[in-house]
């Protein structure tokens, strides 16, 4: 079954051709960062006009690499919660309005979702049920993937998101956006040991995070050393910083892999771009002799293949959407097929 497949909730806009849910036969990503990089983060005004402009060009080229026709194409999938809302809706509209025109199914797809099934692509041998840490931008979940479409969630942030912890120290220490990558780049060159952060817990939620404080104690250590008229040392803080988080995140999801018997592990969303929670992730389950997926590092950013990889299994389980099919700007990743239409 091939999937025209289309992303648009954040500022990359993507479209690709996905066979059975595992094999990419084209994947086209038009990425904003430099338009947005002058304003310090995504301009969601600015993201929903610049889908609009380029959704046409991008679905038309990953149809044309994938060698394929609209005729050949079984179904079309979007991606319609969460993200911005006036950037999710170019790409819901545009695909209801394939959908109509060439008389296809339509099946919307949770983005969250479509990071997990990142998974699926680089690792053809994975099914569920396994245990995955979502890290991105919007989310910090520890979830159970009991079936493709059936979640459990056993951790989750109570504050910031990783992504958002990892951006907004970047942007106290200075560098540029987009600050998550900048950090990870920085801190290879500094001494993780070098600074003292805390690494705050939630009371009696084992498995739940919060990066807030973390992100606190960064910004005081520049207020203080800026008062005293010290200079600090940036790399030793991001590298001290991205120890911190890296910390926080494989302790808790390795910890919960004991405690739900899960050996089969996998990482999911932007964050699993970062080479010490790579690293740590690859050491820890090495040694224990688990079985652990990262999605590499093309698959781990926004894309399109992850959303028809996902929407197979979406079609499979019969979540498919009519033409009344709206965006949402946040919905929760446990969702089921019966309470689907709360929300789509
Ligand atoms: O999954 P994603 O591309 O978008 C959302 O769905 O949110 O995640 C974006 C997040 C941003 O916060 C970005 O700074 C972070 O992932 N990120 C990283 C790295 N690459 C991207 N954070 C730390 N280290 C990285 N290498
Ligand atoms: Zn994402």
């Amino acid at each position: 079954m091939k999937i025209l497949a289309i992303e648009t909730s954040c500022d990359e806009t993507a479209a690709s051709v996905v066979e059975d849910g595992r094999r990419v036969r084209s994947s086209f990503i038009h990425s904003q960062v430099a338009e947005h990089e002058k304003y310090g983060g995504v301009v969601p005004e600015i993201a929903s006009r610049r889908h609009t402009e380029n959704i046409i060009p991008v679905v038309q080229g990953a149809l044309r690499e994938a060698g394929a026709d609209l005729a050949e194409i079984d179904a079309i999938a979007v991606t319609a919660a969460p993200g911005l809302i006036g950037a999710l809706l170019v790409g819901v509209n545009f695909a209801k309005g394939l959908a109509a025109s060439a008389q296809k199914p339509l099946i919307p797809v949770h983005h969250i979702r479509g990071h997990v099934a990142a998974n699926y692509l680089a690792s053809p041998e994975l099914e569920p049920p396994f245990l995955c840490l979502i890290v991105s931008g919007g989310h910090s979940h520890i979830v159970e993937v009991l079936d493709y479409t059936r979640y459990r969630i056993v951790g989750r942030t109570r504050d910031d998101a990783a992504g958002e912890a990892f951006d907004k120290a970047a942007r106290a220490l200075g560098f540029p956006y987009p600050g998550g990558i900048y950090l990870d780049s920085i801190a290879r060159e500094g001494d993780p040991a070098a600074v003292k952060l805390p690494r705050p817990r939630v009371d009696g939620a084992p498995y739940d995070f919060s990066f807030s404080g973390l992100k606190t104690a960064v910004v005081n250590l520049l207020h203080n050393a800026a008062q005293k008229g010290e200079e600090l040392p940036v790399k030793d803080v991001a590298a001290s910083f991205q120890k911190a988080v890296v910390d926080m995140l494989s302790e808790k999801f390795l910890a919960a892999a004991e405690q739900y018997g899960y050996r089969r592990l996998a990482v999911a969303g932007g964050v699993s771009a970062n080479s010490g929670l790579r690293a740590r992730l690859q050491e820890e389950c090495s040694r224990r002799g688990w079985e652990l997926h990262i999605p590499p590092l093309s698959l781990c950013g926004d894309n399109a293949a992850m959303i028809g990889a996902q929407g197979y299994y979406e079609y499979l389980a019969g979540n498919l959407a009519d033409m009344t099919l709206n965006g949402c700007a946040s919905m929760p990743v446990d969702y089921t097929s019966e309470n689907l239409s709360l929300y789509f």
